[in-house]
């Protein structure tokens, strides 16, 4: 596809539910610049959950890679993505990249953009848990990125510093905010309530989300995590877990075996965004491992126990929102004992805060890039503004 309009082009590629997500209010707000143009890229490393995504946000993608394959290896997924991106690049005029996150697809998506001498614009870039196989394998393929890229998009000041503790120079680091408070927000004012699914109670008092899909919780970890669930469940009957599972069939081996077919436990298939946001909503609290549910979740002020040990969301344990319980059994009984049966240690995870961002993440970041890639646009953008006042006269 080579593209004849006189806007820039920036591919932005899109592997995974998370990336899907994010990314499609910068998509958005590519859209509707007048100097540049998105070129939606799917990897499909997560077929129907990103299609899905893209749906809901009114997003067609120019191209799907297709690289999902059944139970695929990383260095499998790596070598499909570095084949089908590389060769997209050398087919498309291409100005810049942007990639999201630090999932192999946005790994894969900055290195072959490096080989092609292709700027990199890193979306939700400093994110450090400081532990190499925690998360595995994100946590080196954003330190990986961030060698990558020219352009850092932070999502606040704390990741910021950590790349400026890493060398990276200063002026190529913006503080943008995180594109899930834009997506967030505009999934909110963009769909009706979304009814749970069935046989789950919409009285939040009764409702406990549960998400649970991170490699290094996959085995031992995440049969703690069910156990815990089931005990809990049969302790508290007049609570109802609900527990949208990850289509990775090994977090399936896992958890079913444990939670199918008991009462007090729905599980079901992933959740479009809208329904599962509404669930996050109408929920109690949170138990989940993931990372965009934790600053959803603190956006919201909605309590989240953390199925983790580390978090790089640092912000959101500061703000109050997320408690770090890790996988162990009766580590997760106490703390959910607590959270159901203490208002106190309750209430006091319930203020919402905006430390990941005031829902114009997306406009920012497009800013940057349009200063960056067409002068033009960064004269125009130095120019005295006439004040709307002024024009109102
Ligand atoms: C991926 C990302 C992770 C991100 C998560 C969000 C990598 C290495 N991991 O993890 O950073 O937090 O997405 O959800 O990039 N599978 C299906 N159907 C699907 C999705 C996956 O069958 O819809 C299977 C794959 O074929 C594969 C396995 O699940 O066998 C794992 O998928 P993969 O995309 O490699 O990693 P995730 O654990 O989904
Ligand atoms: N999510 C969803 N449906 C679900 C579960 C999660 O739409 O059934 C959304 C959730 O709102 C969040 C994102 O998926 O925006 C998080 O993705 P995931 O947990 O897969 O990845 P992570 O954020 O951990 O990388």
């Amino acid at each position: 596809m080579t593209s004849l309009s006189p806007k820039k082009t920036i591919a932005v590629i899109v592997g995974t539910r998370p990336e899907a997500i994010k990314l499609a209010p910068v998509i958005r707000s590519l859209q509707a610049s007048k100097t540049l143009q998105p070129l939606t890229i799917s990897t499909s490393q997560h077929a129907e959950m990103t299609a899905q995504i893209f749906r809901s946000f009114g997003i067609t993608p120019d191209l799907d890679l297709r690289v999902m394959r059944p139970r695929q290896s990383l260095w499998d997924l790596t070598a499909l993505l570095s084949t089908s991106l590389g060769e997209m690049f050398s087919g498309n005029r291409i100005d810049a990249v942007v990639v999201q996150g630090d999932t192999t697809s946005a790994f894969v998506g900055g290195l072959c953009a490096f080989y092609h001498k292709i700027p990199v614009a890193h979306v939700e870039a400093g994110l450090r848990s400081h532990d190499r196989y925690s998360p595995f394998p994100e946590e080196l393929n954003r330190v990986m990125l961030s060698r990558l890229a020219s352009w850092h998009f932070a999502p606040t000041e704390f990741s910021a510093s950590l790349l400026r503790a890493e060398n990276i120079p200063d002026d190529s680091i913006f503080v943008s905010g995180n594109t899930v408070v834009d997506a967030l927000q505009w999934m909110i004012s963009h769909s009706t309530t979304s009814p749970l699914p069935a046989g789950v109670p919409e009285n939040p008092q009764k409702l406990i989300l549960v998400t649970c899909h991170r490699r290094e919780n996959i085995g031992a970890p995440m049969r703690s995590v069910a156990l815990a669930i089931k005990h809990l469940s049969d302790m508290h009957p007049e609570i109802h877990f609900l527990f949208p599972l990850h289509p990775n069939p090994s977090v399936r081996e896992n958890v079913k075996p444990v939670l199918a077919d008991q009462p007090g436990i729905s599980l079901c298939e992933p959740l479009n965004h809208d329904e599962f946001l509404s669930a996050l909503q109408q929920s109690r609290f949170v138990l989940s491992d993931s990372g965009g549910v934790q600053e959803e979740a603190t956006a919201l002020g909605k309590p989240v126990l953390v199925l983790r040990r580390e978090t790089e969301r640092p912000e959101g344990v500061t703000a109050g929102t997320l408690r770090l319980i890790g996988t162990d059994v009766q580590d997760i009984i106490r703390e959910t004992e607590n959270l159901l049966t203490n208002p106190a240690a309750y209430e006091a995870m319930t203020n919402g805060s905006n430390v990941f961002g005031d829902g114009h993440a997306a406009e920012h970041i497009t800013r940057i890039l349009e200063e960056k890639l067409t002068p033009s646009a960064r004269a125009r953008a130095s120019e005295p503004r006439i004040a709307a006042f002024d024009l109102m006269h």
